[in-house]
């Protein structure tokens, strides 16, 4: 696996690979864990070559977020993507991908603004930027996200869709299935901030996500289902429930009951100091 740290030799080594056949991306802000690497297996069954990028990328955190505790192990996460087999790691210092002057920013209104967005403002511009930029950069022929950070994954594609982006186009932005531990919660860099006794207890996410999915699908109202889901959280020790809403797997609209189209139970909520995420599908034709 070459790593490389600046544009011109990104291009050289991506022109070497592209000949080779379907070129895929994956993009990464590092604090590698299972949910990445299955990322990088998608990404390797889908195309010749795989690019993963490597960047804490500062303006999708807001001021009193994360950023400067953020994980960052590039030495531990480069042996892992060496052992899947990846042939290229993109890890460019923050002044190579925002030098001196940068001014541009998009904006993906709508779908950017409700769940997440509500209470992260200005995150999924951060989001949007930086992978347009990562886009431009490595021009893949692929792209893969977790479904974990679904809000996240819309927005890509939105973007994407509304670009006109041919490298890679909207339908070739792939999403993998979230990756859960024994007890159900979603695999996240984040959860290492959990002690020991929150770690136990976050467990209650996934498991009140799941009894409401079995709910809503049985006919429960959706406004019942929901206030149980936040009963729960509440009485698990989630300190805080940011939203938990039944919403349109594609446009992320709330919606107050099942339809036709893919639906998606979307959930944020706080325990201890940490902001855990997680959504589901749910519906006859759950997404
Ligand atoms: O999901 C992430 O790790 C980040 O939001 C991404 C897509 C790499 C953009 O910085």
């Amino acid at each position: 696996m070459q790593t490389v740290n600046r544009l011109p030799q990104l291009r050289e080594a991506v022109d070497r690979l592209r000949p080779k056949g379907p070129l895929a991306l994956v993009p990464t802000m590092g604090a590698l864990h299972e949910g990445h690497l299955a990322l990088v297996r998608e990404a390797k069954a889908r195309s010749a070559s795989v690019v993963v990028s490597i960047f804490v990328n500062p303006t999708q955190f807001g001021p009193n977020e994360d950023l400067a505790t953020y994980p960052r192990q590039l030495a531990e996460d480069s042996h892992l993507l060496e052992a899947e087999g990846v042939d290229l790691l993109w890890a460019p210092p923050v002044e190579e991908v925002y030098p001196k002057g940068f001014a541009t920013t998009i904006s993906v209104r709508g779908i950017s603004e409700g769940l997440c967005g509500a209470s992260r403002p200005g995150h999924f511009d951060g989001v949007a930027t930086v992978v347009c930029k990562l886009f431009n950069q490595v021009r893949p022929d692929l792209a893969v996200f977790g479904e974990k950070d679904w809000q996240q994954l819309a927005v890509i594609r939105r973007m994407a869709r509304d670009l006109d982006l041919t490298q890679p186009h909207a339908e070739a932005i792939i999403g993998v299935p979230t990756v859960r531990e024994a007890d159900g919660l979603a695999q996240s860099s984040r959860n290492r901030y959990l002690s020991s006794e929150d770690r136990r207890r976050a467990a209650v996410l996934p498991q009140a996500m799941g009894e409401a999915v079995r709910q809503i699908e049985g006919g429960e109202p959706v406004s019942t289902a929901l206030r149980m889901l936040k009963q729960a959280l509440t009485n698990g020790g989630f300190a805080s429930v940011d939203y938990a809403e039944l919403a349109d797997a594609e446009s992320l609209a709330p919606l107050g009951q099942l339809g036709e189209r893919p639906a998606r139970l979307l959930v944020a909520a706080g325990i201890g100091r940490t902001r855990l995420i997680d959504n589901m599908p749910i519906g006859p034709r759950g997404a």
